[in-house]
């Protein structure tokens, strides 16, 4: 029996890859556009099935030839792209979800866990978010991350498919190369490693909860490990580096490390309007503590930034810094 990951050549997919394929579990990673690179080191450990969401017989084919038993559905367009053309990501990640739980109801897969997202939340939403806080989002890509929450407790109840999700704050790594609202977190650590100046395009106070993207990876492995009746929830928060640190915190501990980083601010108006109405101070995971005992290992924005430059070091080829 194998596990397939959908987008399982993408930056937290990949690194789920390479934790599964380390205890060695068979996998199929099921990509629209493979990316060889993320997946160095085990390329000859794991099956690559290129294929699309959309297309509902090749996410039907992939499933009934492989044998799945459980699948990690992180296959997605992404908050800016969702924007940018809402339509495309409605089939990709609402239809494309679709053809997920039908493939997996009709050929007797068990499990699945879902890649959810903080921004299922809204704009507007302040301060300590729990899971019971209210979701009203008002972007095509929370709309659609919200309605696939759902969908998937549908299965649950109605065809008994044991789906559960993990809502990622902020996912923070090596190798992201889409601008989007928070990606100065990876980028003030990521260009200085390089030897490259960054300037920052948020002030320096601002803030929003993130995860480690090991720490993502980690998250949706121990949800799908966690056995079926401690899952109550079925929708989890998990959050990583607590509390939410500012630009310029996140500043100073990348200059522990890289004394010389030359780093300097140019708020760009654009987005610090989404901060202006993004107020969540503290992304509150206690369900995910208390049903499945999830615990980040990457709370401490000193160890995220030194591991992140080892990763760098290690192995750049695979986050494309070669
Ligand atoms: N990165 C973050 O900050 C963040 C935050 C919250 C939630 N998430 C969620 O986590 C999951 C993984 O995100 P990521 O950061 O690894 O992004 P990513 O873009 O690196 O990975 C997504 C993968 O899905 C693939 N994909 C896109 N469209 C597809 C399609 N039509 N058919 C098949 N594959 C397709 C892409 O090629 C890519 O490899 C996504 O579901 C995302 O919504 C990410």
């Amino acid at each position: 029996m194998a596990k397939l990951i959908t987008g399982g050549t993408g930056f937290i997919g990949a690194e789920l890859a390479h934790r599964l394929v380390e205890r060695g579990e068979d996998i199929i990673l099921f990509d629209v556009a493979p990316n060889y690179e993320r997946i160095e080191g085990i390329k000859d450990k794991a099956k690559v099935v290129p294929g699309d969401l959309k297309v509902w017989p090749e996410v039907l084919n992939v499933v009934k030839e492989n044998n799945i038993e459980g699948i990690y559905h992180l296959g997605s367009m992404l908050s800016v792209p969702s924007e940018a053309n809402p339509w495309a990501s409605f089939q990709i990640n609402v239809v494309g979800t679709m053809h997920v739980l039908e493939a997996a109801r009709l050929f007797g897969v068990d499990r699945i866990v879902f890649a959810s997202s903080a921004a299922t939340y809204g704009l507007g939403t302040s301060g300590v978010v729990t899971d019971e806080t209210i979701q009203r989002p008002t972007t095509m890509y929370g709309c659609g991350k919200l309605y696939c929450e759902l969908l998937g407790r549908f299965y649950r109840t109605r065809f008994d498919l044991d789906f559960r999700s993990v809502r990622y704050p902020s996912v923070v790594g090596p190798g992201s190369k889409t601008k989007h609202v928070s990606i100065y977190n990876a980028w003030m650590i990521e260009k200085p490693a390089l030897g490259e100046p960054f300037q920052c395009f948020v002030t320096e106070e601002t803030k929003i909860p993130a995860i480690y993207f090991k720490d993502a990876a980690r998250a949706a492995d121990l949800c799908y490990q966690a056995p079926k009746e401690k899952i109550q929830t079925v929708n989890y928060n998990v959050s990583g580096i607590a509390p939410a640190r500012t630009a310029k915190e996140l500043e100073l501990a990348v200059k522990k490390f890289i004394p010389d980083a030359r780093i300097t601010y140019e708020p760009d108006p654009e987005v610090m309007e989404f901060y202006r109405a993004f107020r969540m101070e503290v992304f509150d995971d206690s369900k995910a503590r208390e049903e499945w005992g999830w615990e980040p290992r990457y709370t401490d924005i000193d160890e995220v930034v030194a591991d992140f430059i080892e990763e760098i070091r290690l192995h750049p080829k695979r986050y494309g810094l070669a």
